[in-house]
């Protein structure tokens, strides 16, 4: 997968891109991430990527011909490619387990973060989709594109230790997840639930299909009327 990103602070990507599992997905080849400067683009000496908004009000703008630009310079380094081109804006559809799955099954995509007041809204003209992380504002997309890209290329096939990983992790199935221990046993006290030491693998399944129910109706009621019923699964190894 080809992520190519545009923004107008590429050092914010640093940190978050050079640590962790992004950065064994990067060093795998599984993901090529290419972070682009907006500015760069920029047609003055200045390199301005914002103006005043056409009838007035408050903020600034992002300019459309430095953002066309740059989703075509990106477009022509692989020519004959289709992209998924995202916009991250709080206008967007919201963001959630399904979409970063569809994003996932894309080989190129293209995030712009925009910025300001917002962009220019002939930007509309090049993107295919619109992503908001939340019902929130930030101060721009780069926050949104690292979640966006985190939740995706956890996703892609060679990431995870399995697919039984995935289907069981919350939100998979519209569920939160079941609780999980490791060791000690007995920690200060508090131990782990006798169940999951009985080594009956059917019954684990049960207990952990009716805790990952519980949990969701306690605390995230909302989901379940989406949630695809608990099903055993094989252990995960
Ligand atoms: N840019 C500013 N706020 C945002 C949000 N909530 N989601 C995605 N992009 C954003």
């Amino acid at each position: 997968m080809r992520v190519d990103i545009l923004s107008l602070f590429p050092g914010m990507f640093e940190g978050p891109f050079g640590e962790s599992m992004i950065k064994r997905a990067i060093d795998r080849g599984l993901v090529q991430l290419n972070i682009h400067n907006i500015r760069d683009f920029a047609h003055d000496k200045h390199r301005t990527v914002d103006d005043y908004p056409y009838g007035g009000g408050c903020g600034m703008v992002l300019k459309p011909e430095p953002l066309f630009e740059a989703v075509e310079a990106v477009r022509e380094r692989v020519p004959g490619e289709s992209f998924s081109v995202v916009l991250l804006s709080p206008q967007g559809r919201l963001f959630s387990h399904k979409v970063a799955k569809e994003i996932s099954k894309h080989s190129n995509v293209i995030l712009i973060c925009g910025h300001y007041e917002g962009v220019d809204e002939r930007v509309r003209a090049v993107i295919t989709d619109e992503i908001s992380i939340g019902d929130y504002v930030l101060t721009g997309g780069e926050l949104a594109a690292m979640v966006v890209v985190d939740a995706v290329v956890r996703l892609l096939p060679g990431m995870l230790r399995s697919e039984t990983a995935v289907q069981e992790e919350s939100h998979a199935r519209g569920l939160l997840e079941y609780p999980q221990y490791t060791r000690p046993q007995n920690y200060r006290g508090y131990e782990v639930p006798a169940i999951l030491l009985s080594g009956n693998h059917q019954e684990i399944s049960r207990w952990r299909g009716e805790q990952a129910f519980k949990r969701t109706r306690e605390r995230r009621p909302d989901l379940l009327e989406k949630a695809v019923l608990w099903k055993d699964k094989e252990a995960c190894e």
